[in-house]
């Protein structure tokens, strides 16, 4: 079995235990303790840390996270990182309340009720946890898919909230030949079960918070912002929401009225769709 180290985390003085094999991304989580993350895969920066002390070394990660200069100098990415000494390592960006406070990681059992098409290559797919019977998640969080079959999952974000427990929806781009997206397009039908494990993911909206919140997406990354919009709305938010939204045409345009009556529970909301080939259009 591989050894086992301890890692000490400044500013924020907590300790845990790393084995060889798992990321330190991924011991954090097994502990309850919630890093700054976002892609897991080493691709977005959010989890970079620095090395005081100790044998930390990364794999398969992108230099645009990373670049070797700052690998040089002691950054790592915590998603990619395994430690091979007892460590010291300084979080760079952290969230005190989600520290010791976020939602743990549940391993759900769910079943497919829908599976619908929103344009012709996004569909809504929707699960209805099975066990166990919710699925807890903030607004804006994702989860990670299991791919049938496999060891494999793919990562997907909630576009519903906590007030319908019962059906999580999904919005994802098909991929033709894709290992779980190319399957929606025939093999993975209502009445199958799929796993999934999350929540994962920081883009939630801050307790307390009034300053105004301005989301930016497309295509399919539409989803955690329609569950930050539907949390918003169900709670009759008081902050100036503006939301711009990309798409090729008008024909991958899709959960427009949903969006504009959302935005009819919040004060200041604003609705902007922006077409890259419009002009093919006319
Ligand atoms: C944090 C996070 C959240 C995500 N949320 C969503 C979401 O809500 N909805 C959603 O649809 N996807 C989302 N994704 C992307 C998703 O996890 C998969 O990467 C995507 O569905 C492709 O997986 P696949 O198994 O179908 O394809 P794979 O088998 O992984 O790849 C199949 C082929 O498609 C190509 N390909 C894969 N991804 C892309 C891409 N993005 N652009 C161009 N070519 C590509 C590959 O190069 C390959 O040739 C998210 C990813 C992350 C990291
Ligand atoms: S690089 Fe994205 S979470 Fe680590």
């Amino acid at each position: 079995m591989a050894d086992i180290h301890r890692i000490n985390f400044e500013p924020v003085d907590i300790e845990m235990e790393v084995g060889e094999e798992e990321s330190i991304l991924d011991a954090a989580f097994r502990q309850g303790i919630h890093l700054m993350h976002g892609c897991r895969e080493g691709r977005c920066s959010a989890c970079k840390s620095y090395i005081l002390d100790g044998d930390i070394q990364m794999v398969n990660y992108s230099t645009f996270a990373c670049n070797d200069a700052e690998a040089e100098e002691g950054y790592v990415l915590l998603c990619r990182s395994h430690a091979f000494s007892d460590c010291t390592i300084e979080l760079l960006n952290f969230d005190e309340d989600e520290l010791l406070g976020g939602i743990p990681i549940q391993n759900v059992r769910t079943r497919v009720t829908a599976l619908e098409p929103m344009t012709k290559d996004i569909v809504s797919l929707l699960l209805q946890p099975v066990e166990p019977e919710i699925f807890e998640f903030k607004p804006g969080q994702y989860a990670d898919l299991q791919i049938p079959g496999t060891d494999e999952h793919r990562s997907f974000s909630m576009a519903t909230t906590q007030s319908t427990p019962g059906q999580v929806e999904f919005l994802i781009k098909k991929y033709p030949g894709g290992k779980l997206s190319g399957l929606l397009e025939s093999e993975i039908s209502v009445g199958d079960e799929l796993s999934l494990a999350g929540p994962y993911g920081s883009s939630t909206l801050k307790e307390g918070h009034v300053i105004p919140v301005v989301c930016i997406g497309g295509g399919a990354g539409m989803a955690p912002i329609l569950s930050l919009l539907r949390h918003l709305s169900e709670t009759g938010s008081a902050r100036q929401v503006h939301f711009y939204y990309g798409a090729r045409t008008s024909q991958d345009l899709f959960y427009l009225d949903d969006i504009i009556e959302l935005g009819k529970n919040l004060r200041d909301f604003a609705f902007v769709t922006c077409l890259s080939e419009a002009m093919d259009q006319q």
